[in-house]
């Protein structure tokens, strides 16, 4: 069986009764879109992050774009983010037209950098409405720093956490350190819908409020917008999916860093660069980023032995076609999206799992 870098299907298998129930509980209910189980999700998946509101919408993407809309980010507006994301970080900030710039990554973590923030936020004084940092690979990122440089400048902090439900830093958890958060349940993320879904989190009412008044035409009563809102709303079915799914996060999260863990030990003395996690900061590994110039062999030599691995992500954004800045010189980032591979660590795959991946690294000579 080859090794898959992500295993929605494992995730499904893994509590298709409760899964099971959980749709036909929604099919016999007559409510499909924004009903009692998006309510039920929002107040559970508000409380597991030890409060605040969170505002189920139809996807990760959206959820940024509508949290920044939410705390006052409009046309024109600088926001600043990594370059090293998924393109929907910086589509969700062009769809409001307001301008992306990029801030430099921390080499070791491959995270926004605050020593760069600050810089860009000294250059650009008080034209940057917000920062968006980016948890990838379920590292928090510097949240501490990044809230205090942005408090400092008149920036608000909207954390996109499309890949750190569950994780921590300083004892506190991805997604309430900003003025709002972003999080994506597609399904290969470490909470994982079977089809699209989101959620923004916020601890102001007020800016919770705005985020419903956008998701659905802006309306505040039936058929009256009185904002200029889109068609964001999650589904009655994703909704009760992802309440399954949440009791068991903490778990499969546990799985993860058990995973992670062996590979940190096994892979201690092979030749490339192990992820490296900020102190105090407890990650959910949702992938396993290793880093090695000959990532591209490495990735075809464990192809070939059936083990799958993804690369998060080949093309850092501003050298996309789409986005293309070729002003921007962002030369930690572009070597990390040069040598970046990751290895199978979602909560299906086995201890034995781990220990075929690591000894095929191990055995593998660099050509
Ligand atoms: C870091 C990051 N941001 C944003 C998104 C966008 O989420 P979605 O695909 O649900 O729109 C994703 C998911 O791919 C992501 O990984």
């Amino acid at each position: 069986m080859p090794l898959l870098t992500a295993d929605p299907l494992a995730g499904y298998l893994a509590h298709a009764d409760e899964i099971r129930a959980a749709i036909d509980r929604v099919l016999a209910s007559g409510h499909y879109i924004l009903g009692p189980e998006v309510e039920a999700f929002e107040r559970e998946f508000a409380a597991y992050h030890g409060g605040g509101e969170a505002v189920g919408v139809a996807n990760g993407t959206e959820a940024i774009e509508l949290a920044l809309r939410a705390v006052g980010v409009g046309r024109g507006d600088l926001v600043a983010t990594v370059a090293n994301t998924v393109t929907a970080t910086v589509a969700a900030i062009e769809q409001i037209g307001a301008r992306p710039c990029f801030v430099e990554i921390d080499a070791g973590t491959m995270l926004m950098a605050p020593a760069a923030l600050e810089s860009l936020l000294s250059a650009r004084r008080g034209e940057v409405k917000a920062v968006v940092p980016v948890h990838l690979y379920g590292l928090p990122a510097d949240l501490p720093a990044i809230v205090a440089l942005a408090r400092k400048h008149g920036a608000k902090v909207v954390e996109d956490c499309a890949q750190s439900h569950g994780a921590r830093i300083a004892g506190r958890a991805a997604g309430t350190w900003g003025e709002a958060a972003a999080f994506s349940f597609y399904p290969t993320k470490n909470l994982g819908a079977l089809g699209d879904g989101g959620a923004v989190l916020a601890r102001d009412p007020a800016v919770a409020a705005k985020v419903r008044l956008l998701r659905q035409y802006g309306w505040k009563q039936r058929y009256v917008s009185d904002a200029t809102g889109r068609n964001s709303r999650l589904d009655e079915l994703q909704a009760a999916i992802l309440r399954v799914k949440l009791r068991h996060l903490d778990l499969e999260n546990q799985v993860r860093r058990e995973r992670a863990a062996r590979y940190l030990r096994r892979l201690a003395a092979a030749a490339l660069r192990l992820p490296a996690v900020l102190t105090g900061a407890e990650p959910v590994w949702h992938q396993f980023a290793i880093r090695l110039p000959a990532r591209d062999a490495l990735r075809v030599y464990l192809a070939d032995r059936g083990i799958q691995c993804g690369i998060l992500y080949p093309v850092p954004v501003h050298r996309q076609p789409a986005f293309a800045d070729p002003a921007t010189q962002l030369p930690e980032t572009e070597r990390a999206c040069a040598e970046v591979l990751c290895l199978p660590v979602h909560p299906a795959v086995t201890e034995a799992d781990v220990d075929r991946v690591s000894d095929e690294i191990l055995r593998w000579r660099q050509p």
